[in-house]
């Protein structure tokens, strides 16, 4: 169980993520590289600022339910899956009330449950076991004090996809104890056709958040939504009454014409993350120094440093390669480092010679004397692994 003194007023991750993410070559966002509104079909005629938005707008409330599935009353529409992750949580727990959250996971979903005073207690999701959700795991941390347990699906920081049947064994563990489930899916696109249907399916107690944010790069609309069962998507609109009130009716606009558009924005990112997911595994595959899994889908990637300090790693590499990668001390295991592959395939090319070069760096201040000498790495080290089969990893060349 985390113990709070202080209620937490503030996101260190995410005031990190705002002063960071600028690199000129960027590792450390989740998302698509930005899609440009010049490539959506948008006339002047199509915008207006203000409109029949109350508790909804219609065509984006029936967008969205058709896109998921779903019927409009079970559609809440937010802004972003942060405001949809915030709405779930503040209409689902009360102060001292138990969250169960997965371990590692996004950091505002730690923050945000304790902002409003819920007691947070997490259960692991392990590198050794592929950061695979256990519901064994889960069962033995629930307790009937839990109201809400909480994971990322796809998993952030892994990509992890957690199967229905897992799903379904969580939605037993939450009947059980009189707690829901809220799954934030804002990954799961990301799958594309293969992407399994929302857990919100699975039953009363699923509650989905999503967004294009991430998956279509279309962030700035804010286009996000929460799925939930009637009764409590009513009590969510209600809610946000006291919260935003109403959307920016022209991003509301924007939001129908992107949907109905998205299967080109889609077919964009596919292709993308596809190329991109190749480039990652082979870097992946040419190193000794980290521990990693290949990425099989998903926009990043949490590999562990073997040695040496990931801190220092992301200070040279940001100083002197002017690249950014997500330090793992957000994520609580400070040996791993979060990638993000979704930018353009030749900014992913430089960032990863740039990720390279700063990794042998990390080594040779380790090994200096080997370093000093000229050589790639000293005698000791790299002939020993090389006897162990290990490739030696080399200085790559920046283009
Ligand atoms: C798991 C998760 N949920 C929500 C968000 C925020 O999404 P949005 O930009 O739609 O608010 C992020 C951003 O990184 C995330 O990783």
């Amino acid at each position: 169980m985390i113990q709070q003194t202080e209620r937490v007023m503030s996101s260190a991750y995410m005031q990190w993520a705002k002063t960071h993410l600028q690199a000129r070559f960027n590792l450390a966002s989740s998302g698509l590289e930005p899609f440009p509104l010049a490539k959506l079909p948008v006339k002047i005629d199509n915008l207006e600022l203000t409109g029949p938005s109350f508790y909804g707008y219609e065509p984006l409330q029936k967008a969205l339910a058709k896109k998921c599935g779903v019927s409009p009353d079970c559609v809440v529409a937010a802004t972003g899956t942060s405001m949809a992750n915030h709405l779930a949580m503040a209409a689902t727990l009360k102060p001292g009330d138990e969250a169960l959250i997965e371990q590692p996971t996004y950091e505002l979903l730690v923050s945000t449950a304790q902002y409003l005073g819920a007691k947070v207690k997490r259960f692991t999701r392990s590198f050794e076991d592929g950061f695979r959700l256990d519901p064994n795991e889960v069962a033995r941390a629930a307790s009937k004090r839990t109201r809400l347990i909480i994971l990322s699906n796809l998993h952030n920081p892994s990509s992890a996809l957690v199967r229905n049947e897992a799903l379904k064994q969580l939605g037993k563990i939450a009947r059980e104890v009189g707690a829901r489930v809220l799954v934030d899916e804002v990954y799961l696109d990301a799958l594309f056709d293969d992407a399994p249907p929302t857990a919100f399916h699975l039953g009363d107690e699923f509650i989905t958040t999503n967004s294009l944010t991430k998956v279509y790069g279309l962030s700035g609309l804010r286009c996000g939504w929460i799925l939930a069962e009637p009764a409590l998507a009513k009590k969510l609109w209600y809610l946000n009454d006291l919260f935003g009130v109403i959307p920016a009716h022209a991003a509301e606009r924007l939001s129908c014409i992107a949907l109905e558009h998205l299967n080109e924005i889609a077919a964009h990112a596919r292709h993308l993350l596809e190329t991109n997911r190749r480039l990652l595994n082979a870097f992946f595959n040419a190193r000794d120094d980290l521990d990693w899994m290949p990425l099989e889908f998903g926009t990043v990637a949490f590999p562990r440093l073997k040695n040496g300090s990931v801190d220092a790693l992301c200070a040279l590499l940001l100083e002197k390669y002017e690249t950014s990668i997500v330090p793992g001390k957000f994520f609580d295991m400070p040996q791993h480092f979060r990638i993000g592959i979704g930018c353009e395939t030749a900014m992913l090319a430089e960032a990863l010679a740039r990720l390279g070069n700063a990794l042998f760096d990390i080594s040779a201040r380790r090994y200096p004397r080997s370093a000093r000498a000229g050589n790639s790495f000293s005698l000791r080290w790299p002939a020993k692994r090389e006897r162990r089969g290990q490739k030696r990893p080399q200085r790559e060349r920046s283009k």
